[in-house]
C-alpha cells in the first residue's frame, strides 16, 4: 500500500506545481452550469493526473472530477479532483488543492491533498495515521463549541431555500466564528491537522472528500452524517470533527432543522 500512497503524492505534486504555475496567469473561466466554473488548469492537471494513474496502475478504476477516468472491474479506484477550489483559482484567491483518494472494495485506503501555494501536503493511510509534510497531525483537544472554529461550504448552484444558511448563521453565534474557504478537501485537512474543530457540507462528490474524510478518522477525529450517524462516501453530506465537539455540533444542526420545519408549518 506505501506505493500507492508513495505514487499519489508524486502525481499530487507534479499536478500542484503545473496549478501553481498557471496560477501566475490570467485564467479563462469557462461554465459547466451559472456559478459552476472551470478553468483549462482543471482540465489540464486532470489530464495529467488520469494519465499517471492509468501508466501506474493500469487496472485501476478512476473517477476524475472533469470526466475523465476509467471504468474497469477492479476493487481499487481513485477519486480526483485535480483542482479543487476552481472559484478561488480563478478569481487570484490563493486557496485551492489537489487532491487523491484511493478507495478499495468502497472503503478509503489512502488519501493526499496537496496545497501548492503553502507547500503543505497531507498524507494519510489507513490505519497509519495522518501526516502533513511528513509530521504525524492530530485532530484538535478543544471541547467546547463555543471556543471552536469551524467550516462549511455550500455548492455552486446554492438555492435560495438552502438550510446551510441557516446553520451557518447559527454556528455563527455559536463559536469562536465560521471560515468558507472554497476548498473542502482543504478544510478537511485543518480539522486534521486541529485547526479547525469541526467542517460540514451538504452537497459534495466523493472525489471532494475521499482523502480529507481519511485524513480526520487518522488523525483521531470522527466523520458521519449531520445526525451522527455512518459516513457514506458515496452520500452527499459529510460532517468531519476532532470528536469532542461532534455531539454538540449534531445538536445545533437537529435544532436548526426542526426549527425551519415549524417554521415551514406556520
Ligand atoms: C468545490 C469546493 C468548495 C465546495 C464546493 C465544491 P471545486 O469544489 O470544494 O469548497 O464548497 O461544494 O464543489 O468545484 O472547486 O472542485
Ligand atoms: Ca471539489
Ligand atoms: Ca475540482
Amino acid at each position: 500500500m506505501e506505493s500507492y500512497l508513495n505514487t499519489a503524492v508524486d502525481i499530487s505534486r507534479e499536478a500542484g506545481a503545473l496549478l501553481a504555475q498557471l496560477f501566475k496567469r490570467p485564467q479563462e473561466i469557462f461554465y459547466k452550469r451559472p456559478s459552476d466554473l472551470v478553468t483549462d488548469a482543471d482540465r489540464r492537471s486532470e489530464a495529467l493526473i488520469v494519465e499517471r494513474l492509468k501508466s501506474y496502475f493500469p487496472k485501476h478504476a478512476i473517477v476524475g472530477e472533469e470526466g475523465g477516468g476509467a471504468k474497469t472491474d477492479s476493487d481499487y479506484c481513485w477519486y480526483v479532483d485535480p483542482l479543487d477550489g476552481t472559484t478561488n483559482f480563478a478569481h487570484g484567491f490563493p486557496v485551492f488543492c489537489v487532491t487523491l483518494g484511493l478507495s478499495y472494495r468502497g472503503e478509503v485506503i489512502a488519501g493526499v491533498g496537496y496545497d501548492p501555494m503553502r507547500e503543505e501536503l497531507y498524507t494519510a493511510e489507513r490505519g497509519a495515521g495522518a501526516y502533513l509534510n511528513n509530521k504525524r497531525i492530530h485532530a484538535s483537544t478543544i471541547s467546547k463549541l463555543s471556543e471552536s472554529l469551524v467550516a462549511t461550504g455550500f455548492p455552486p448552484f446554492a438555492s435560495d431555500h438552502e438550510i446551510n444558511i441557516e446553520y451557518y448563521l447559527r454556528f455563527t453565534q455559536r463559536t469562536h466564528g465560521i471560515r468558507r474557504a472554497g476548498s473542502a478537501a482543504l478544510d478537511l485537512c485543518s480539522v486534521a491537522a486541529g485547526r479547525f474543530e469541526g467542517f460540514w457540507e451538504l452537497k459534495l462528490n466523493p472525489w471532494d472528500k475521499a482523502a480529507g474524510t481519511l485524513m480526520v478518522t487518522e488523525a483521531g477525529g470522527r466523520v458521519s452524517d449531520l445526525k451522527g450517524g455512518p459516513f457514506d462516501l458515496l452520500a452527499n453530506e459529510v460532517f468531519a470533527s476532532n470528536g469532542l465537539v461532534h455531539e454538540a455540533m449534531c445538536e445545533v444542526f437537529a435544532e436548526v432543522k426542526l426549527g425551519a420545519r415549524s417554521e415551514a408549518r406556520s
